[in-house]
């Protein structure tokens, strides 16, 4: 845990006091409205940069800094105005360019009336100016854009400008602003990583968004010392403003090299992976793999956010030793879709008549929800009968992977060949399967990474997560 000057009989009362303080100053708080502002009244983060060049750096090429460029919101924002009339312009926009709504720059959201400062997505000048919030979800924030920029420090006296401590600006429930959409018309919730959060071991343990997400770790809390601002202190900790989630596609798209990278890097931290496979089968017998997936470093489900377009699954594959495939699930067909998966990992929304769709605004219930919850096991199976022309020593690969969008929904919105969406792989594990001749000191390689018994694999994967639980409170 991060915070260490809370100390731990705070933590025991964290809820009652977490909901008094969100209270005290969020439940009178008015969130801001509608052209209440003009762009003129925000400061470009050009000039934030002169003295805040760390968190600058960190900032650019993220999502937030892409909120609104981001060609992929764009192109659905487009699809959602035209299919609800301009109904959901300034909802959709209140997240993706809070500033243009504040300022009354949108609608239309093709960003004919939009100024540049608007443009520029969850900004420095955006995120520093909210002064109070009404609550989760739908972004009920109240910003006061002026000479004073609030924060996390009581005691910071830069020249430049004054500053304020909003403990928000600590708490899950800042992001939880955002990070939390409900449908405006039927209060289906399409977004729950805040609620999910909440609900979870990490929420009663206060782990926040933050400890994760602006931090030197990606699973938990990691200081990161440094100075702030020029002329600044030097301090125990600075947030990094590299907030990053599981999007590699868009950062690459928009030349964030970094960003996508890092994005990798918290993917492969976030679940592991455990299979048993047979070390012998022989030819024409029934084989099954066993694989289960645990969510072990992620606070909210895998994926989260809007899951009804990510794409979580397994790909199991087995050749024989001259190559041959002789099962293959999970692996894309030529048109770029999952054909053979045994599940995919994310939410199916259905509209008023109760069919799929993958537009959100459309949608009025959850027809599927397979997503993989905090510190959730969840297990696959995979069976086939083993062909008699096998050449052995057979090779089994069990890969874990994550896309950001499905092909088909990405070559509809900007044309077939445009852009190929990435498929990352989270997690990998391979073994080896032997003819039941084969003596065991002829089994040169070990049949599989992992335990071979999954209930055992499982088992151990709760331990580790308990201890760390255990480290967790300690600290
Ligand atoms: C001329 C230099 C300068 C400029 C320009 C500047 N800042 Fe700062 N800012 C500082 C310094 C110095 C600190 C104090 C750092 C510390 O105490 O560790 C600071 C502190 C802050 C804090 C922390 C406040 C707190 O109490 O937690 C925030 C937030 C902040 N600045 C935001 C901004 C934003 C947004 C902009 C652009 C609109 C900006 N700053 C422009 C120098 C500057
Ligand atoms: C224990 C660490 C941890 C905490 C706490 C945490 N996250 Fe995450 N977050 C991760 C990891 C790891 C990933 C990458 C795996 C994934 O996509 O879920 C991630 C991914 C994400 C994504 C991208 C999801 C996707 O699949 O597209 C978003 C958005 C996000 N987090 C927001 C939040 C918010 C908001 C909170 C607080 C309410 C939060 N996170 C709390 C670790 C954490
Ligand atoms: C998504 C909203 C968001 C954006 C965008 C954002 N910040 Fe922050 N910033 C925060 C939060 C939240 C904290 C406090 C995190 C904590 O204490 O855990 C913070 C902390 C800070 C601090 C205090 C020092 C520190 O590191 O804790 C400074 C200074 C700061 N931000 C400046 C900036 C500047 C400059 C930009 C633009 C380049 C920027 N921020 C963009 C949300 C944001
Ligand atoms: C004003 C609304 C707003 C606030 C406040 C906000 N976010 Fe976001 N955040 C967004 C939007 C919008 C996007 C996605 C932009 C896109 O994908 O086009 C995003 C993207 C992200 C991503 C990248 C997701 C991915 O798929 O890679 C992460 C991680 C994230 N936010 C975490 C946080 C955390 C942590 C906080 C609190 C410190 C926070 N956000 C506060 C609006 C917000
Ligand atoms: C309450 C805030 C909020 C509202 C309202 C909102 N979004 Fe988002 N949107 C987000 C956040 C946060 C993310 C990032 C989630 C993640 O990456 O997991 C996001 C992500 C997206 C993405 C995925 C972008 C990518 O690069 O993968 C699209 C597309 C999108 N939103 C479109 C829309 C449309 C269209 C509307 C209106 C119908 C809308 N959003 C309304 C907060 C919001």
């Amino acid at each position: 845990m991060r915070r260490t000057f809370i100390g731990s009989s705070l933590l025991l009362t964290s809820t009652i006091l977490l909901l008094a303080v969100t209270c005290s100053f969020s439940c009178a708080a008015e969130p801001t409205k509608f052209g209440e502002y003009s762009a003129d009244d925000f400061t470009y983060e050009s000039t934030c940069r002169q003295c805040h060049a760390v968190i600058y750096g960190d900032w650019e090429g993220t999502m937030h800094f892409n909120a609104y460029l981001d060609p992929f919101y764009l192109e659905e924002v487009k699809v959602a105005s035209h299919d609800t009339d301009g109904l959901v312009d300034e909802f959709c926009s209140r997240c993706h360019t809070p500033i243009g709504v504040v300022s009354g720059e949108i609608p239309p959201v093709d960003g004919s009336g939009m100024s540049d400062i608007s443009k520029l997505g969850v900004q420095c000048d955006f995120c520093h100016v909210v002064s109070g919030s009404d609550g989760i979800g739908n972004a009920p924030f109240t910003v006061t854009p002026g000479n004073v920029k609030w924060g996390p420090y009581g005691d910071a006296t830069p020249s430049y400008h004054e500053t304020d401590y909003l403990e928000l600006y600590t708490q899950a429930e800042y992001c939880g602003m955002c990070h939390e959409v409900i449908h405006p018309v039927n209060g289906l919730v399409i977004d729950d990583t805040y609620s999910t959060w909440k609900d979870s071991q990490y929420g009663r343990d206060n782990v926040v968004c933050q400890d994760c997400h602006m931090t030197e770790g990606i699973t938990e809390f990691k200081a990161n010392p440094g100075r702030a601002g020029t002329g600044g202190p030097k301090r125990d900790h600075i947030s990094s403003h590299e907030i990053v989630g599981a999007n590699a596609f868009i950062p690459e798209i928009m030349g964030a090299q970094d960003v996508a990278q890092k994005a990798i890097e918290r993917l492969q931290n976030a679940a592991t992976l455990q299979v048993s496979s047979p070390q012998t089968a022989a030819q024409g017998t029934e084989l099954t793999i066993r694989a289960s997936i645990t969510n072990s470093g992620a606070g909210h489900n895998i994926p989260t956010g809007v899951s009804e377009i990510r794409q979580v699954w397994l790909e199991v594959k087995v050749t024989d030793n001259e190559g041959k495939e002789i099962y293959h699930a999970g692996a894309l067909d030529t048109e770029g879709n999952i054909g053979s998966a045994k599940i995919i990992y994310n939410t199916v929304l259905g509209d008023s008549e109760g069919n799929a769709t993958e537009s959100f605004w459309l949608a009025d219930r959850v027809l599927e929800d397979n997503r993989i919850g905090p510190e959730e096991t969840v297990n696959e199976e995979h069976t086939f009968i083993l062909p008699e022309d096998v050449v052995y020593p057979l090779k089994v690969q069990t890969m874990l992977n994550y896309r950001s969008a499905p092909q088909q929904l990405i070559d509809k919105l900007f044309g077939h060949g445009t852009y190929e969406v990435p498929v990352i792989r989270m997690n990998e594990v391979s073994g080896t399967i032997y003819h039941p001749d084969t003596p065991p000191e002829e089994r040169t390689e070990t049949t599989s990474t992992a335990p071979t018994t999954p209930g055992f694999g499982v088992f151990i994967t709760a331990m580790v997560m308990a201890m760390m639980m255990y480290i967790f409170k300690r600290n």
